[in-house]
């Protein structure tokens, strides 16, 4: 990882309720990274995102942010800091120019209309600069907050659930801005309960459950590590129960004994000791003379993933 620019320890934070909504989140996230945080609803991804930008205090823990401790120098980590909240709110009377601007003269910044208009370009919003917000589109509603967010130039900026009920062009749009904004050496961390987009964007992933961060791995190491394999082998005829020769072999009938399903991972071979690759299988099956007629491989999903972990059946490995 590059230079930290955010630092997270052991922060917790216990609700008036008393629900605990985060239990000691430890993260470090690098310039210039897209961060994705994913997980369920109620996994505690606002709470962390809100506490990090200053609107939620936190119960235990530090948050240092682009070298600022975000509760005792709270005014100079906010300044580099910007929040594209997941809730859309602005201000329905004002044109576009006017609230992105304003937003940026509230981080006492000089005014710079040559960056402003950067930045409604950037977010093909130019055009509808002296439109009032009230009559924007939904679409054209989220991108104003996002030129909000960026009107003080911060370094780091956070996307709350930035595509929740958006259709997937404006989708595509949003994920090629990300990117465009990393590319001008902005950090980016998203929140998403959709798995795509952290497959689609992200550097790296930290998956939340239940105010705990139980994975942050690189994307692809993630896919590798915890993805499993699939070999399904379509049967000559159905098979009724699988052969005792096939006991200890991680296979499952699928489709009424039609299909013979393969489900392994190279950590299965290491604990188990057992052989685990299709060759293996392939060989043994020849052995017992079971045929096949067709054999298809995947590789499981984020979804897939995802789903084990935040379900608790699969551990993360080291
Ligand atoms: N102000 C609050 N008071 C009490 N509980 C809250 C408050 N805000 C959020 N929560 C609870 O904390 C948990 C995490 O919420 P949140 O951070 O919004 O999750 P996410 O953004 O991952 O959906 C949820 O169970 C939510 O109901
Ligand atoms: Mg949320």
């Amino acid at each position: 990882m590059t230079e930290p620019i955010l630092t997270i320890s052991g922060l917790t934070k216990t609700y008036a309720s008393g629900f605990q909504a985060l239990k000691g989140i430890d993260l470090r996230i690098g310039k210039g990274e897209i961060f994705a945080l994913l997980g369920p609803n109620g996994a505690g991804k606002t709470t962390l995102i809100s506490i990090v930008c200053g609107i939620v205090t936190p119960s235990s823990g530090t948050v240092v942010a682009a070298g600022h401790d975000i509760v005792r120098e709270a005014r100079a980590a906010r300044f580099r800091i910007g929040l594209v909240p997941q809730e859309l709110t602005t201000d329905a009377f004002e044109s576009v120019w006017a609230t992105v601007s304003f937003s940026r003269g509230l981080f006492r910044r000089q005014p710079n209309p040559a960056y402003i208009e950067k930045v409604l370009r950037d977010l093909s919003l130019w055009e509808k600069r002296k439109n009032k917000i009230m009559t924007l589109s939904g679409g054209m509603k989220r991108r104003v907050m996002i030129a909000k967010a960026l009107s003080h130039e911060p370094d780091i900026l956070f996307l709350d659930e930035p595509t929740a009920g958006v259709d997937v062009e404006l989708r595509r749009e949003m994920w090629s801005m990300v990117r465009r904004l990393r590319e001008e050496g902005v950090t980016i961390i998203l929140t998403t309960h959709y798995i795509d987009e952290a497959e689609e964007m992200a550097d790296r992933i930290g998956i939340i459950n239940k105010g705990e961060l139980i994975v942050v791995e690189e994307k692809a190491k993630l896919m590798q590590k915890l993805g499993k394999r699939r070999l399904t082998l379509t049967l000559p005829e159905p098979m009724t129960a699988l052969p005792p020769a096939l006991a200890g072999w991680p296979l499952s009938l699928k489709a009424a004994g039609n299909q013979l399903e393969y489900t392994f991972d190279k950590h299965d071979a290491v604990a188990t000791g057992q052989p685990r690759d299709i060759p293996s299988l392939l060989r043994r099956l020849n052995e017992l003379g079971i045929a096949f007629k067709d054999l298809n491989t995947s590789q499981s999903s984020l979804e897939e993933i995802f789903v084990d972990l935040v379900s608790g059946e699969t551990e993360a490995r080291p």
